[in-house]
């Protein structure tokens, strides 16, 4: 695996796996228990230490899916990153949240704790309140953002007494020029992310984890330039877009699988180099659109 650095000593790996779906999508699944959970724990004996999660993900029974596969596993040798919903953003439910959260998955820390997307309605100055009682009392260890523009990113931190570590946005070769707005369903609104978002996140030391790396399998369909680099370098679709991305300064992602023969693609997509010309071509590609935002 390979690591960049979240803050002085704390490195966090490149390709961590996503969850969303794993145990339902804003409801709860249950038919797939016992296969999710091997899954879950196939994925970490591959390589697989950061877990990217929320409270919202199946309506809490992806925590409980992901505290049963790491129960007995060294906890230290993990990374989680969950989220809070955007409508518990009062103090007192950020905190809530976050209590019930840990006890779904089972430990008695998050490493990252994020706002999974602005909520114009709740004072940001509010929650980041209850994110430095969260820090102080142990329970989380770091804080961050998702769907977040820069004055987002910047207000919050003016209320934050440590340093925003991350913010999560909607980044890959289909919406890498697509001004997201997230807000007609429920997220935030990811506008400029090349423009804004990236080189503000890259000069301050924030990490950028990119989430949808293969666009929810967008990326895999025919395309000329994609096609043509697979078979140049002998590496699938998936494999070319998570090197694409990981190649950016700052950049990390998470990717969902529950089939192990695609959690062992997605892994080889790193250890090897895209060259600086083939990584040019690919960040002028243009989609018109993924039509799966
Ligand atoms: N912060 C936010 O607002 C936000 C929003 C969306 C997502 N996320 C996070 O980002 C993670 C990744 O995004 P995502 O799950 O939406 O999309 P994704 O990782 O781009 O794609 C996942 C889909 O692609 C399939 N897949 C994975 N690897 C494959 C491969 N090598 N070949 C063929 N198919 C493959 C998976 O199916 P199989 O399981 O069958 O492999 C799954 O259906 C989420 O799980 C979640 O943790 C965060």
């Amino acid at each position: 695996m390979n690591f960049k650095t979240l803050t002085d000593n704390f490195q966090i790996p490149v390709i961590g796996l996503g969850t969303w779906g794993i145990g339902g999508f804003t409801e709860t699944d249950s038919s797939k228990d016992t296969e999710a959970i091997q899954a879950i724990k196939d994925a970490i004996e591959l390589g697989y230490s950061h877990i990217d999660t929320a409270e919202l993900y199946g309506a809490g029974h992806t925590h409980e899916l992901i505290g049963n596969a790491i129960k007995n596993l060294d906890r230290s040798k993990l990374i989680i990153t969950s989220k809070v919903f955007k409508t518990n953003l009062k103090y007192n439910d950020v905190i809530a949240s976050c209590k019930k959260s840990l006890e779904k998955l089972q430990t008695n820390y998050i490493d990252i704790y994020l706002i999974h997307a602005p909520n114009p309605e709740i004072p940001l100055e509010e929650t980041m309140r209850a994110m430095n009682h969260l820090v102080g009392q142990g329970l989380v260890n770091y804080i961050g953002v998702s769907n977040f523009s820069v004055e987002q990113m910047q207000e919050a931190q003016k209320y934050f007494k440590n340093k925003i570590v991350a913010n999560q946005i909607p980044y890959n070769l289909a919406t890498r020029n697509v001004n997201l707005d997230r807000n007609t369903n429920n997220l935030g609104s990811c506008i400029n992310m090349e423009s804004e978002i990236i080189p503000y996140c890259q000069k301050n030391n924030i990490i950028i984890m990119a989430y949808r790396p293969i666009e929810r399998g967008f990326l895999l369909k025919p395309n000329l330039l994609l096609d043509g680099l697979s078979k140049k370098y002998g590496k699938t679709k998936a494999q070319i877009s998570i090197n694409w991305l990981v190649s950016k300064k700052n950049i990390i992602t998470i990717s969902k699988s529950i089939n192990i023969d695609h959690l062992k693609e997605n892994l080889g997509a790193i250890g090897w180099n895209l060259s600086p010309e083939d990584i040019k071509l690919l960040d002028e590609m243009e989609f018109e659109s993924s039509n799966n935002y």
